[in-house]
Order: C-alpha cells, then sequence, then structure tokens
C-alpha cells in the first residue's frame, strides 16, 4: 500500500525537462531510498513528492488525491520535507526554528499547545541539539545546522516524511546516528520515509525499497540484495566494483575497482 505515490510525473525548470513519466509507489511504513548520480533528477523528484514543485505533466497521488487539489495545510499535516539545502529565516534560534515544524498543526484559536511544546522537545533531544535551543541558527556549524533541520522536520510529527541527503556536512557518526534516528522513527512510529542519499553502500543498508535514478527516470528499485550489482552500478554510476556481503548486515557493500597506481617507468 502506498499513500503517497507519482503517476507519469514530469517535471521542468522552464522549458527543460529533467523528471520523465516517472511512477513511484512509496511503500508505507517502510524506508524508501533514492540514489543516482548528481544531477539525476532526484531532488527534484523529492519535491515534487512534497508539492514544492508543481508537474509539468502527470500527478503526485496523496490518498489518491492530487496534490494539487488538497489544501497545503493538510498536506503539511501529512508530509514533511526537509530540502536539500534549506535557507534559515535570518537571526532565528534553534528553539524558534525547530517550533516552525509545528505551524501545520496550529489553529487561530490556538496559538501554542502542550502538544506543540512536547513534540519539540522530543525533536531536539532526538537529534541532540537540545542544548543549542537558545543559540542563532547561523551560528552553528554545518553539521549542527543540519541536525536542527532534521529535529524541525521531526517536529511536524508527519506520517510521511521526505528528507534530502540528510546526512550531507555530518561526519561519520553523526551519520550513522541520523541514518539510526530514520531507522527508529520508521520502527517505533511506523512512519513512512523517503531519503535521497549519495553514499550508496549507506543507501543499500538502510533502505527496504532502494529506488535507483539515472537522468530523471527510475533504471531499478527494489529490495537492495535484489537490485545492487555490479551491473547496476556500472549502468547508473559508471562505476566498475565489486559487490561483497556488507560484514556487520550482510547488505550489498559496493567496493570501487582497482584505483590509479601509476605505471612503473622501469
Ligand atoms: N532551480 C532550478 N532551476 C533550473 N534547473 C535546475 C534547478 N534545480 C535543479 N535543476 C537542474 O535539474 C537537474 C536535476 O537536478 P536535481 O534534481 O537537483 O538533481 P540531483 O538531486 O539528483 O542531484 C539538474 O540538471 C539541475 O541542474
Ligand atoms: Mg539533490
Amino acid at each position: 500500500m502506498s499513500r503517497l505515490s507519482a503517476r507519469d510525473l514530469t517535471l521542468a525548470y522552464e522549458d527543460r525537462t529533467v523528471v520523465h513519466d516517472l511512477d513511484l509507489a512509496v511503500p508505507d511504513g517502510r524506508v524508501t531510498v533514492i540514489v543516482g548520480p548528481n544531477a539525476c533528477g532526484k531532488s527534484t523528484t523529492l519535491r515534487a513528492l512534497g508539492r514544492l514543485m508543481k508537474p509539468a505533466g502527470g500527478s503526485v497521488l496523496l490518498d489518491g488525491r492530487a496534490l494539487a487539489e488538497l489544501p497545503t495545510k493538510r498536506i503539511a499535516q501529512q508530509i514533511g520535507l526537509l530540502p536539500q539545502s534549506p535557507v534559515a529565516p535570518e537571526a532565528i534560534t534553534v528553539a524558534d526554528l525547530v517550533s516552525r515544524g509545528r505551524q501545520p498543526h496550529q489553529h487561530w484559536w490556538q496559538q501554542w499547545s502542550d502538544a506543540d511544546e512536547r513534540a519539540v522537545t522530543e525533536a531536539m533531544e532526538r537529534t541532540d541539539v537540545a542544548a543549542l535551543a537558545d543559540r542563532n541558527v547561523d551560528e552553528l556549524s554545518g553539521g549542527q545546522r543540519q541536525r536542527v533541520w532534521i529535529a524541525m522536520a521531526l517536529a511536524q510529527e508527519t506520517e510521511i516524511l521526505l528528507l534530502d541527503e540528510p546526512t550531507t556536512y555530518l561526519d561519520i557518526s553523526h551519520q550513522v546516528e541520523v541514518l539510526d534516528l530514520v531507522r527508529q522513527l520508521n520502527h517505533d512510529k511506523k512512519r513512512t520515509v523517503a531519503v535521497v542519499l549519495h553514499d550508496l553502500n549507506q543507501a543499500a543498508r538502510y533502505a527496504d525499497h532502494l529506488v535507483a535514478m539515472k537522468a530523471g527516470r527510475i533504471v531499478a528499485e527494489g529490495a537492495p540484495d535484489e537490485i545492487v550489482t555490479a551491473g547496476l552500478v556500472k549502468e547508473v554510476f559508471g562505476l566498475d566494483c565489486v559487490v561483497v556481503p556488507d560484514p556487520v548486515t550482510g547488505s550489498p557493500l559496493v567496493v570501487p575497482g582497482a584505483p590509479w597506481q601509476g605505471t612503473s617507468t622501469l
């Protein structure tokens, strides 16, 4: 079952089409990871799934209805989107930015409730930014700021969460922390998550459903251990590699082919 899906979706910037007739069903309650080379249309697709971009053709459906027909607030209560390079309002504190995630749940008669307070506190704790609550977002390191954005998306408490390269700027331990958090949310709260990752091995580790894109089209999708092969990596990324089982998880681990070593002149 899929609450969120794309049907015949075509996406364009002015007259340049970057996503072509894409069909995608985001499986409910699972983690979907989208991978593919730079500029293949991953962010554009995710933005359209979150209604930040209008289709040039086809549609994105939520519960069988085109996003374009649904009220913005209703969508924002169901779908949270963290774009690839979000821009924070100037001079905003961490706590204020995370609180903005609650906007879709507020009403004119009640600006702030206990539920809002709890959601914000929990989101900041889960992303390890509670200690930064009073700091200005623009004074933070790239990694800290990224975790604040993730907190904002979590505070929105949507059943569907779309994250575009949430591990960018993070050191390896925070990358693993964020991906574990995604898995936990999926497990504890049955959240549906669709995430773009640039690291194929992380993608293969964390995805229930892996989607490989190239030049605005889906080349393969399915369980990582069914679709990640040397042939697919060559086709999608143009890379020669060996695929072995990840020693920890058993998921496919892509090891690039022999590195350049120079030639002996002797
Ligand atoms: N705002 C924009 N205006 C015009 N072209 C864009 C814009 N954003 C992205 N593109 C172009 O659309 C294509 C797909 O981009 P994108 O979806 O960001 O790729 P990915 O996330 O896979 O790296 C690229 O060729 C990119 O240059
Ligand atoms: Mg992108």
